[in-house]
This record gives structure tokens, sequence and C-alpha cells, in this order.
């Protein structure tokens, strides 16, 4: 039996997707191997990393200004790779609005003059701070788009003078965006778009450089840019598994019809959680995110048997971040509407047994 897996990452992928994964997994398209088996040099792979970027353009719009990097190392590696490839002036400010913004900017501060904007940390990530300062001569500014741990999201973006550089590893094709709003754009694959093991870069072409000189051949953008993001072995599969959810994306009406699908599952969630008074969140409502509904019962013994209980039932890891408590539902494209109608239901028998 399938269950409604609630998980922040890696988490569901579309059935359709697994099922067609399934029918190549032994022979894809006649090759006599499958995808995981196959030279990232051969014709059939060439044609599934093209065809990868040229629906990840299509879908979010990307024009020619920006390259597309399919790469290794999780959104993690990008936390150096960004100012080790973008730093000239030395200088950049960071938004510390979750755990991996603070991280981002952790790794960060080891390269240069780099300042805190604004944090939200005091409020236990409660909100997206608003109305930074952010200095006019620098290279770039970092922000997260979306917080997994503690379920906020940016609706309007900071105004500044320098090139934004986003972290949408947990809202990358969730909603439609304007990549022109945008330096850079950094994902990791494994909520939105594909198993765990790529990581997407979108990048402003003549951002390139050949960033500090310390900076790592493998970690300069400019080194894969010029490669196709072949200069190594790729991460082929996961790669792969991208493709065939992007066309999954494009079949089901592009990222237009996901946000609207999104917004009707979060919707349906937050009003139930918001009329109840058994379970609540904390998040500041204009901030709440689409993808990830942290939420708690009167007290932490009901919270761990909501989750026990709640796995027994088909609903898994809805256990909350360590560094936040209670529960979270991550409900990213591939959760269906039945699975948040189901959890409802479930919440509601939840409550009036353990009121
Ligand atoms: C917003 C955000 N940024 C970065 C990361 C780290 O990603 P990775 O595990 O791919 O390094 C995560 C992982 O959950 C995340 O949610």
């Amino acid at each position: 039996m399938r269950v409604y897996n609630f998980s922040a990452g890696p988490s569901m992928l579309p059935l359709e997707v697994l099922q067609s994964a399934q029918r190549d997994m032994l022979d894809y398209n006649n090759s006599g191997m499958s995808v995981t088996e196959m030279s990232h040099r051969s014709s059939y792979y060439d044609e599934i990393h093209t065809e990868c970027k040229a629906l990840l353009r299509e879908l979010l719009s990307i024009n020619d200004k920006y390259e597309i990097l399919l790469l290794q190392g999780g959104a993690s590696s990008q936390f150096e790779a960004v100012p080790l490839n973008l730093l000239k002036k030395g200088r950049a400010d960071y938004i510390v609005s979750g755990n991996f913004s603070n991280k981002a900017y952790k790794e960060a501060i080891k390269y240069g003059d780099i300042r805190l904007a604004g944090s939200s940390k005091d409020a236990n990530f409660t909100f997206i701070p608003k109305n930074c300062e952010i200095r006019d001569d620098i290279d770039y500014l970092h922000i997260c788009h979306n917080n997994t741990i503690f379920g906020t999201r940016y609706t309007e973006l900071p105004k500044c003078n320098c090139p934004i550089v986003c972290d949408m590893s947990s809202s990358i094709l969730s909603q439609e965006i304007n990549v022109d709003d945008y330096g850079v754009i950094y994902a990791g694959a494994q909520k939105n778009l594909a198993p765990a093991g790529l990581t997407l870069v979108i990048v402003r072409r003549d951002l390139i450089t050949n960033g500090m000189d310390i900076c790592p051949t493998m970690m300069k953008w400019i080194t894969q840019s010029q490669t196709e993001s072949l200069y190594n072995t790729p991460p082929a599969f996961a790669i792969y598994m991208a493709m065939l959810n992007l066309r999954h994306i494009k079949k089901n009406g592009g990222i237009k019809s996901m946000q609207a699908y999104n917004e009707e599952k979060a919707g349906l969630l937050y009003n139930y959680i918001d009329n109840s008074d058994f379970y609540s969140n904390h998040v500041n409502v204009p901030d709440r995110s689409m993808m990830n509904v942290p939420f708690v019962t009167p007290n932490t013994d009901l919270d761990k048997k909501f989750v026990k209980l709640a796995a027994e039932a088909g609903f898994v890891s809805l256990k909350g971040h360590r560094l936040a408590g209670g529960m979270r539902a991550s409900i990213y494209n591939s959760m269906p509407r039945e699975g948040i109608v189901s959890l409802i239901e479930f919440m509601k028998s939840f409550e009036s047994e353990n009121k």
C-alpha cells in the first residue's frame, strides 16, 4: 500500500512518474540497459540531459540570459559556491529567515565582508524579516524563498540594487516566479523536482566568471557552464527522473496549474487548522508557506501520540523538525488533494478522541 508521505524531503513523486521509471528500469528506450547503467556520454543520455534542461527553461520561462546547471552536492554545496563564485568587491548581505539561510550565512562569512541584513531568529523564525537595510555596494543579497523547517515564505522580494541570490530548494516549481528578478536561483531537487542527488542552479550568464582564486574547479559555475554540466559524471538517474517529472508537470498544465493546485491544498489545511481550537500554527499569516505547514496540538504528549497514530493510519513523516517540534505536513506538488482531505479527516477524529 502506498502511504501519504508528508516528508520534507526527499518526498513524494507522482505515481505516474514512478511507473514510467519502473517501465524503463531494465530497458530504456530500446537501449537494452537502464539509465542507471548507461554512459553519461551516450546519445541516449544526451537526449535526457538536453530535454531536462529544455523543459526547465520552458516551464520556468528562463530566458537566454540565464544558464541552467545540473549539479551534485545538494543545496548545501551552493552555500559555499555562491560566495566563491560571486564575491568580487568582497561584500554581500544575507537575510536569515530560517535554519538553512543561517547555514548559508555561516559559510559565506568565511569568504568576505558578509553582513546580516535581517533575521527572525529571535522569534524562532515565525516570520519573514521585512524592511531590511541592504547595502548598496555589495555583490549580492542572499535569501531563502521558502523556509522548510518553520513554514514561512517570501511573497514580496526585498528591494536592493544588487543581484538577489535565492535558495528555492523547497519551493521551486510550486508557483510561478519571474526568473529575471534573480541573479541566481538554486535548489536541491529532492522536494519538488526529482530524487536526491541533483542540484539545480539557474544563474544569469553575466554573473558567471572565474570567481575567487580559491574557488575549487568543481565549485566554479564557469566549469559546469562551459561543459553543459558534463564536466564530470552528472547525477544521471536523478536528471532522468527530473525529466519525467517535468514532462508530468507540463502535461498537467505547467507551473500555473501547480500553483493553483498548491494554493487549494494549503488553503484546505490552513483553513481547518485556523478554525480548530485544538490545532494551531504559529506562523505570521501573510508569511505562511504553501509547501510546509507546521502545526501543534495543545501539548507535546499529544503531538507525539498524533505522529504515531497518524503513521499507523498511513500518514507518514509528519513529525516536525527537531528545531521546531510539533508536526509538519510537507505538501509539495506531488501530494494529491486527497492526501490533504484524508489528513484533515484523521485530524478531526484525533481531535474528537483526545480533546
Ligand atoms: C530551503 C533549503 N535549503 C537547503 C537545504 C539543504 O539541501 P541539501 O540537503 O540538498 O544540501 C534544504 C534541505 O532540506 C532546504 O530545505
